[in-house]
């Protein structure tokens, strides 16, 4: 049973028309019946709370003035099945949203569900996208945090603001992204600087290691070298991703062509080209062969119209590093 407590304030909340406060309490609610063994209870009630939520649209959220611009809100639309990566990756990510959607059951029985991930490797290998995944799978907000506008001059002032982001990570279920957080130490040079920069990042991981929200904080860098490998263990799951294999290519190919792959597919020259390229540069050569089939009305992409597009991103992949 709820507290005599709950009861007066859901009714308070209901007349006063505080629907802030009516989730918050039916929240709270869901948590004394999860501590009381009522788990399916519970359950029952947060899937009611996040159900009307939904319905009554992002409009909900109460990002304090200071946040607005520093958080981008979407209700991504990609399922698991797109993202190619290892079977390792996938399994663990899909421990990630069973615990997710047993946490109550866990709750009871004093344990707390993996929330905290650290995303690592290079460019365009699925770090974003995995966010993006595990909030469509869970059927939360994806929220990015814009980690170069949060950091600021002033140590004092970056430090409020995370203070501010994590006030919401407690009061705002959702899954948080602070994508490529340790790039703002990148183009800092002197010793001062990342003097700066790392009292920042410790203060991020200070945050981090506090929280005892229900939310999902995902970070993500392709540097994590101005990590201390001490931090990692604050995380949940580190997770590392890399350029697709040879079979991985192979079916982020067939991903994408999808209709328009030519039924005698020379597979050879292909898989040979786009070795050491990304993820991203791969979808990108294979959109744009899409893209040249098209606008000349072909129906069907050879792998020689794929080599000339993968080519042509290996080029400018080449140039970039050079
Ligand atoms: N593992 C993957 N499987 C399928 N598509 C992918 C994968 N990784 C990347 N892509 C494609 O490339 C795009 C960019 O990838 P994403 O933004 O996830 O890269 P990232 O690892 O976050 O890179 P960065 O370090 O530059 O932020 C995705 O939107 C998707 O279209
Ligand atoms: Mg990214």
């Amino acid at each position: 049973m709820p507290t005599a407590d709950q009861i007066k304030s859901l009714i308070h909340s209901h007349f006063t028309e505080d629907q802030e406060r009516f989730y918050t309490i039916a929240l709270q609610m869901a948590a004394h019946e999860a501590r009381q063994g009522h788990s399916s209870l519970a359950m029952d009630i947060r899937r009611i709370v996040d159900e009307e939520r939904k319905k009554s649209g992002p409009k909900l959220l109460s990002f304090p003035k200071e946040l607005q611009g520093l958080v981008l809100t979407e209700e991504p639309m990609t399922g698991i099945q797109s993202l190619v990566i290892p079977t390792e990756i996938q399994n663990r990510l899909k421990r990630v949203v069973h615990e997710y959607r047993q946490q109550e059951k866990l709750k009871s029985h004093g344990l707390s569900h993996r929330r905290k991930l650290l995303l690592m490797g290079p460019p365009g290998t699925g770090k974003t996208m995995t966010a993006r995944v595990l909030a469509h799978e869970l059927g939360l907000s994806l929220h990015t945090i814009q980690v170069d506008r949060l950091v600021t001059k002033f140590m004092g002032e970056t430090a409020a603001k995370l203070r501010q982001i994590f006030d919401l990570i407690r009061q705002e279920h959702g899954v948080y992204l602070f994508d490529e957080f340790d790039a703002i130490g990148g183009d800092r040079s002197t010793d001062n600087d990342v003097g700066e920069m790392r009292r920042v990042l410790n203060a991020f991981l200070q945050f981090i290691d506090q929280d005892t929200s229900d939310s999902l904080i995902v970070a993500a860098t392709n540097t994590p070298r101005l990590l201390d490998p001490a931090l990692f263990r604050r995380f949940d799951d580190v997770i590392t991703y890399d350029h697709p294999s040879s079979g991985e290519r192979k079916t982020l190919i067939r991903n994408l062509l999808t209709r328009f792959m030519a039924k005698n597919f020379a597979w050879n020259q292909v898989l040979a080209v786009s070795e050491g390229l990304s993820h991203a540069e791969i979808d990108h050569a294979c959109r744009d062969a899409v893209k040249n089939a098209i606008l000349s009305d072909k129906t069907k992409i050879s792998a020689s119209d794929l080599l000339v597009t993968l080519r042509e991103r290996k080029s400018t992949t080449t140039a970039q590093k050079g």
